[in-house]
């Protein structure tokens, strides 16, 4: 996978898978996977550290996660998500986060929102960085959206978000990710757009779709949005492997004769 497979992918019809990726383990697992991309999600001050939103997630954060990445998956297309205000406090600011992610070892980065950025974004685009948009539900501002909902509800929304991808798009975005909207509206944007759509919680019409690794994987059974589908029961796998250890730690049948040394 590489950049310019994004638009091919989309013009052969064929869909794009997208998962995200925090650490060295996983990616390691995922190296070995079909998947086509790897986004190392700013949700990551979420799901790895415990915060309440991805507001919580800095630029060395990112690179120290991108990093580990890129180390455990060489050979995967890794977006690097630009962390909270990192694209807001002007252009020198904004290409020094730039910086930092792609030489952590990101193969684009990731940017949320459309309002006042376009020409940023450009900018990035003309700096030889891919950049992927990211509209709807833009989870760095959930204080002023009033929580995580979903978005593009009503038609006027429909049509303000429909500007804002063509934008992104006319700025030389690689792809959209859009969260939570509408089937419908995810669909008439991607009928509108060159660029792929990556959807969650976007809908079937959509040029790909992205989940976050261990919501998919079930990690947390009580997490259920109705746009996810868990395709493992992580956490119960994970709590009977260790119970199971600990059940034959404390009866005394681990390590057995064959797991010791001599
Ligand atoms: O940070 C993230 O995981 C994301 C996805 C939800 C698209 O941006």
């Amino acid at each position: 996978m590489n950049v310019l497979e994004f638009k091919a992918r989309k013009q052969a019809g064929r869909k794009l898978s997208m998962v995200t990726c925090y650490d060295f383990w996983s990616a390691q697992i995922l190296a070995e996977s079909d998947v086509d991309t790897l986004l190392v999600g700013d949700s990551l001050a979420m799901v790895m550290h415990g915060f309440d939103s991805t507001v919580h997630a800095d630029v060395d954060l990112m690179a120290l996660h991108i990093r580990a990445v890129a180390r455990g998956a060489p050979n995967k297309f890794i977006v690097g998500d630009m962390p909270f205000l990192s694209a807001r406090k002007g252009l020198v600011p904004t290409m020094d986060a730039v910086q930092a992610l792609m030489q952590a070892g990101a193969s684009a980065v990731k940017i949320e929102g459309e309002a006042g950025q376009v020409e940023l974004i450009a900018h990035v685009v003309e700096s030889g960085v891919p950049v992927v948009g990211h509209l709807g539900l833009t989870p760095q501002s959930v204080h002023a959206l009033g929580g995580h909902k979903v978005q593009a509800r009503d038609d006027a929304a429909a049509r303000v978000l429909l500007e804002s991808s063509r934008k992104l798009a006319d700025a030389g975005c690689c792809a959209l990710v859009l969260e939570c909207v509408p089937s419908a509206v995810a669909h008439s944007i991607t009928a509108a757009l060159e660029i792929p759509t990556i959807g969650i919680g976007a809908g079937p019409h959509t040029d790909g779709q992205v989940l976050v690794l261990q919501d998919m994987l079930g990690m947390n059974p009580n997490f259920k949005p109705k746009f996810l589908r868990h395709y493992a029961n992580g956490f119960e796998m994970i709590s009977g492997a260790v119970n199971e250890f600990h059940a034959d730690t404390c009866g005394g049948c681990f390590p057995s004769a064959a797991e010791s040394y001599r």
